[in-house]
Formats: C-alpha cells, structure tokens, sequence
C-alpha cells in the first residue's frame, strides 16, 4: 500500500468525528480524508464544506481512495456500502457492530471472493483490541470463557444512578449528550447493543456463528427501584453482563443484569468503561479494561484497523477453523433473581430449583435456579425484573442434572 493513505469516510457524527481528531493528531500514519459522505447537508460541520458529499458513489468511484471507513448508523446501508466497496476492490472499516453481528456470514464471503479485508475493531467495547487478541494472541489457545460490561452507555447510567443517585432518565441523557448511546438508546438499554458484540465476540473466541436473536437477552430497562435498594443493602452492585462459557464441546451465551459482589472482576467498572475478562485453557484469566463508547476511544479503535491495512492485515476466523466441535446450546441452568411489585404473580413454579423468596410493601422476590429456555420466555414479561445472581455461570443442563441426582442418590 502507499505510504500515505487516501480514505473515503462514510459518517461524521461521534465516531467520525472522533477519528478525524485521532487522524490529525496521531504521528505514525500518514493518511488523507479525501471525502465523507453524509446524509444531513443540512447540519453544521466542523469542517469546510468541500469535504462532504451525499453522493455515495463519488468515494466508492474514486480509484485514489485505498481504504472506505464505515461510521454510519443504518446497518442496511453499511452493509450496502461495504459490499459495493469490497466489490471495487477496496479494503474497509467499520465499527458497526449491528451490520457485522447480523451479516457476519455475508461479509465472510465477499471477503473471500473479492479478496479484500474488512477489519470491525471499533465495532466491539470501544477502544479495547479484543477482536485483535483474541485472532493473534489466543490463536492457539483454547477460550473457555469470555465475560464482560461491553457498553458504555448501560454502565455509565447504572453507576450514575447508584453511585451518585441520579435518575434513570438523566442518566440516560448524560449518556446520550456524551455520545455514548445509540441514536435509538433502546438498543443499548434493553441489551441488544451487548448481543450484537456478543455475537461477533463468539465467532472469534470459539469459531461460532450465533445470530444475535439466538443470545438470550436481560436489558436494564426493567430494573427497579428496589433492585437498587437490595444491591445497597447488600453491598453489590448491577452490572450488564454480557458472557459466553463454554463446558466440554458446548458453549452457552447470554446478557442480562448481574449482581457483583466486591471483588469481582467488573465490581470497580465504573461510567463508560467497558471490561472483559478472558479465560484461556493456556494463559487462564486475563482482564482488558477501557473506555468502550465516545469518539475518541472508538476513533482509536478504527485507527489502529487502518494503520494494520499498511500491512494488508486480515481476520484469519482461525476459530472457525480449529474449533469445529463446538456448538451453541440453550440447554442451562442458571440462578436469578425475580423481582417485581407485590400486585404481580410470580410464582416459584418458573424454577427449575426454587431457592426462596420474600414479599416487602414494595416489591416481592424469588431466587432460584431456571432454565434459559425459561428465562428466554420471562423475558417477555414487561413486569419482572430478572438480574443474575452474584457469581452466576450458567451450566449446562445436563451436567447440572446429574450432579443433583448423585447428591440425592
Ligand atoms: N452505544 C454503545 C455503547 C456505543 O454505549 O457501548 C459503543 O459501541
């Protein structure tokens, strides 16, 4: 590749316009913004008008642009775009985890037949190399589990809330001025953002290609006044926990609210951070912690892809390849804690192993085990608040099982 980059931009909101700060600061790579495409004229920019276009073909036309950036909202239209530009011999990056978790397979193939790379780092917790590492560094090893706070936003309103007693919906404004959330911050409350990483996150840890609608998922949403008092009381705190755990050849996936017990990995976790913890059957556990959300860590994120296209990187998925045994269950078991108000029915009949429960004027509550098939269904009910119990790993169901039937034996 030449040794100044010509690049094409598509977006220029928070991560766009984090990464043309991180571009004109940054030493080590020589690169040029030939265009960026937007969709609003409209809007006041930060840079001269000559700069923008609305017009698509125009970057994807241009011969002297080598790498398309993909910084736009729409997953649809990103798709589009990094099809077309694969497709005219262009190398791409994108930190649009929706398009990437819903058209891993698509991009795996236009890879392949066009023979150019498209490198997503930004697309996962921000400004932490987890993709990277887990190519390179576990190539060879085997990742038995990998949890983690992968959005920014959630963990930013959940420590605002408890640590200096905000409210929920200023919380959530804070976190949309600070260009943490999503334009549509149901995504990033009600857990999907989390499921779309996790996703991506499962094909590179264990080679798996699990659609994000397949990750059984517990948002924020739904927390309530007395889950917060309980975590108080009880010295936790509530974290969205986004995991994959794999026992023996099968692997189990979800996000949902956990409570953390001083200690724990991702108790001291706090605002925008993200962190994920990595368990390697090699190098056993190890925790990466950094800003997931805002411009300038994201920015950073898509920096590193383009400089690691000087050398003509690509994802090898060598998961894919070497762990081909392994497959994705629902069968599990796991602990809970239902919450609700006491005018709601809940009964202990939803537990596969019901712990105990107790009914204050403001809420009732049940701890137990379920299964996530279980907990996939109560998932529906706008009414409870379910959050994980501190410590909870799923299990699988079968193992769980027959451990029971041997104590009761
Ligand atoms: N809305 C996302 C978050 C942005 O809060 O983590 C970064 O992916």
């Amino acid at each position: 590749m030449k040794k100044k980059l010509s690049l094409g931009l598509f977006g220029f909101g928070c991560v766009g316009q984090g990464l043309h700060r991180v571009l004109s600061e940054t030493l080590g790579l020589q690169t040029e913004i030939r265009k960026i495409c937007i969709r609003h004229p409209e809007k006041p920019r930060s840079l001269p008008l000559e700069y923008f276009t609305t017009d698509r073909e125009l970057l994807l036309n241009d011969p002297d642009i080598d790498i398309i950036v993909e910084l736009i909202d729409d997953a649809d239209t990103a798709f589009e775009i990094v099809r077309d530009a694969l497709k005219r011999g262009k190398a791409v990056v994108t930190a649009n985890k929706r398009m990437v978790a819903n058209r891993l397979d698509e991009l795996r193939e236009l890879q392949q037949r066009y023979g150019r790379p498209v490198l997503y780092e930004g697309a996962v917790c921000g400004s932490i190399p987890i993709i990277r590492n887990l190519e390179e560094y576990y190539d060879n090893d085997f990742i038995n589990r990998i949890e983690g706070i992968v959005n920014g936003s959630t963990n930013y309103i959940l420590t605002k809330v408890t640590e200096e007693g905000k409210s929920y919906a200023t919380a959530l404004a804070e976190a949309q001025a600070n260009g943490f959330a999503e334009s549509d911050p149901r995504l990033d409350v009600g857990g999907y953002d989390p499921s779309f990483k996790l996703s991506i996150l499962l094909t590179h840890a264990f080679g798996l290609r699990v659609r994000p609608e397949k990750i059984v998922r517990v948002g924020i949403d739904r927390l309530t006044a007395a889950d917060l008092d309980y975590a108080r009381a009880e010295h936790l705190r509530i974290k969205l926990v986004a995991g994959a755990y794999r026992f023996g050849d099968e692997v189990i996936a979800l996000v949902a609210p956990k409570y953390v017990a001083e200690g724990h990995a991702l108790y001291a976790v706090r605002n925008e951070f993200n962190a994920v913890s990595v368990e390697g059957l090699f190098a056993e556990e190890q925790l990466f912690v950094g800003k997931g959300a805002g411009g300038n860590p994201t920015g950073s994120a898509v920096l590193s892809d383009i400089s690691a296209l000087r050398y003509d990187y690509r994802y090898e998925y060598r998961k894919s390849a070497i762990s081909t045994g392994l497959s994705f269950t629902e069968d599990a078991l796991l602990d809970v804690s239902i919450s609700a108000d006491p005018s709601v029915r809940l009964s202990p009949s939803e537990f596969s192993r019901f712990k105990g429960g107790y009914r204050t004027k403001t809420s009732n509550r049940l701890e137990g085990e379920v299964r996530l098939s279980t907990l996939r269904d109560l998932t529906q009910r706008e009414d409870i608040s379910i959050i994980l119990a501190p410590g909870a790993v799923p299990r699988p169901a079968k193992i769980a099982e027959k451990h029971v039937e041997l104590e009761t034996a």
